[in-house]
């Protein structure tokens, strides 16, 4: 089942256009990756699924609700772990989880439990009581992941969850999310080619606001007759690049 559909989603910022009539699916259940280069358009594309950022033209269904009219139910089903990690800098991790519980609504028993239960899912017990700010950058990774999954939402999006992370976190968080995809479609930007193809079920390529290919990692390499998502990647963006080039 289709749960994300986009239709030529578009925004402009002034006369420079990020995203530009994009048309990609989810289906329920599934990693996504979005890849692209640094600037390609994936975080202006996740802003506006997740009804952050308003499309200049164009629409998407998110579970068959409209990101244009349907704001509010569609922020009960989704969530977003961002770039730039969210959380309160002098809480520590159990009063981040709980303070997010109580911001959707939980009760302070179940903020509690789901604050506990989260603590021990994401191996964070020997950590819990340490303030955000003084985590290390796995830590506040896998923190930020758990408070956008306090809710249970049915679909997650998370943009660039390994940046800045060593190899070992890395991993650790690559665990983590396959842990999440049991109960949850995830949406995932990144440019690294080797965890889009760990995780991904499908991936959808963007350049310079544009979709270039969206299939599974088997296929764009069948396609572009490469054996590494990377040499398919860099066929598919360089030859995008080029056209344009050749049209400035
Ligand atoms: N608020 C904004 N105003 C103007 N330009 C923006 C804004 N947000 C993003 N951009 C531009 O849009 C392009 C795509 O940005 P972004 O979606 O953040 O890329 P990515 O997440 O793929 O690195 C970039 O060139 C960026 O500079
Ligand atoms: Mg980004």
């Amino acid at each position: 089942m289709i749960i994300i559909k986009t239709n030529n989603l578009t925004k402009k910022f002034k006369d420079f256009t990020a995203v530009d009539n994009i048309n990609i699916n989810v289906y329920s259940g599934e990693i996504y990756a979005f890849l692209g280069l640094n600037g390609a358009g994936k975080t202006t594309t996740i802003k506006m699924l997740t009804c952050l950022l308003k499309p200049t033209s164009g629409d998407a269904l998110i579970n068959g609700l409209d990101i244009n009219t349907q704001k509010d139910k569609i922020k009960e089903i989704v969530s977003i772990s961002p770039q730039e990690s969210a959380f309160a800098p002098n809480l520590n991790i159990y009063q981040n989880l709980v303070f997010m519980g109580r911001i959707y609504s939980l009760t302070k028993k179940q903020a509690d439990e789901r604050a506990k239960e989260l603590i021990k899912e994401f191996d964070l017990t020997k950590h819990e009581k340490k303030k955000a700010k003084n985590l290390s950058g796995g830590l506040k990774r896998r923190l930020s992941i758990a408070m956008a999954i306090i809710s249970k939402p049915k679909i997650l999006f998370l943009d660039e969850p390994t940046l800045g992370l060593d190899v070992i976190s890395r991993h650790n968080l690559w665990n983590e999310i396959n842990k999440i995809k049991e109960y949850t479609t995830i949406i995932l930007t990144t440019h690294f080619l080797d965890e889009a193809e760990k995780l991904a079920d499908r991936v959808g390529i963007i350049s310079n606001g544009k979709l270039v290919i969206e299939n599974s990692v088997n296929n764009i390499k069948e396609y572009t007759h490469e054996n590494t998502l990377e040499n398919a990647f860099i066929k598919l963006v360089g030859e995008s690049n080029y056209e344009n080039d050749s049209i400035c």
